[in-house]
């Protein structure tokens, strides 16, 4: 069955690991995502973006699709089906009817105050239904779904507001990630970081988890970071692989074709979870 992130996050916040968020779009990958993590007893949070979410054909596909999965493989790890990125209330919300444990409601693009409204909105709805949400304050760099980001930094004491002012299971914090393929190497304000952990006392997440160097994801774990989103790493090693059958193969069966992916997929998300701690903590 799905839970929120509730309990996950404050585990791996208190035994000091990172809960893997992977991005699904499209059956395979939630299979092999949740095989893989099965087969390393780790939880996991399954995160759909807006984009990902209409080309699946709607949040009832996919819950549909993940609950399904889950009771067919017997998948006894905790899961989390997660909306990233929501960008509006309604959005929220129907994401949450369609069964979703979670919800990331990104006001980012707001001032703070209107960020804290929308972000009060979605809560109240989610509580009702048992359901975790996450909110972001400053602005994650690359490009979501298509839209590009410039990076700005969020501040210790928005962070401090937009927690006292609601009831967050999790905050994402911009402090220089972006999301897809780093331009030179990633610089993190860990200093900010610690502080805003430790001012909230909240597990933080860190967007952008693709291309960050090994020793820089355990620094963002001690200074409090317990959820780690990747998307684009799981892509390129499936497009890797795919390439390389594509050019060797005539095989027009899509379940070949798509499937040639997999063992990459599942190398790179078992690279993730050990990286993150969160093997063996299901
Ligand atoms: P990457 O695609 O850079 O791994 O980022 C994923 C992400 O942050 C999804 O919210």
């Amino acid at each position: 069955m799905l839970e929120n992130m509730k309990n996950m996050l404050e585990k791996a916040k208190k035994e000091k690991y990172a809960v893997p968020h992977l991005n699904i779009n499209n059956l395979e990958w939630a299979k092999y995502i949740l095989e893989e993590c099965q087969e390393l007893n780790s939880p996991v949070i399954l995160g759909v973006s807006e984009g990902a979410a209409k080309y699946m054909g709607g949040y009832n596909v996919i819950s549909g699709m993940v609950n399904g999965l889950l009771k067919d493989l017997n998948i006894t790890i905790p899961v989390a089906l997660h909306l990233d990125h929501g960008s509006s209330f309604e959005t929220c919300k129907k994401a949450i009817d369609a069964g979703f444990s979670s919800v990331m409601i990104d006001g980012s693009k707001l001032n703070l105050e209107d960020n804290i409204k929308v972000t009060k909105e979605v809560i109240a709805y989610a509580e009702s239904k048992n359901v975790s949400v996450e909110a972001e304050i400053g602005c994650i760099g690359g490009s979501e779904d298509g839209v590009s980001n410039e990076i700005l930094h969020a501040k210790t004491e928005d962070c401090v507001k937009i927690v006292n002012e609601t009831n967050l299971c999790t905050l994402a914090p911009a402090l220089g990630s972006v999301h897809g393929i780093y331009k030179g190497e990633p610089n993190l304000n860990f200093e900010r970081m610690k502080e805003i952990s430790e001012k909230t006392n909240l597990p933080l997440v860190l967007h952008g988890g693709t291309g960050i160097p090994d020793d820089k994801i355990k620094m963002a774990i001690s200074c409090g970071i317990s959820k780690i989103n990747v998307n684009t790493e799981l892509q390129l090693a499936w497009h890797g692989a795919l390439k390389k059958f594509v050019l060797n193969n005539d095989a027009y069966d899509p379940r070949k074709v798509i499937g040639s992916g997999e063992s990459a997929i599942k190398e790179a998300i078992k690279a993730k979870v050990i990286l993150f701690g969160s093997n063996n903590k299901a």
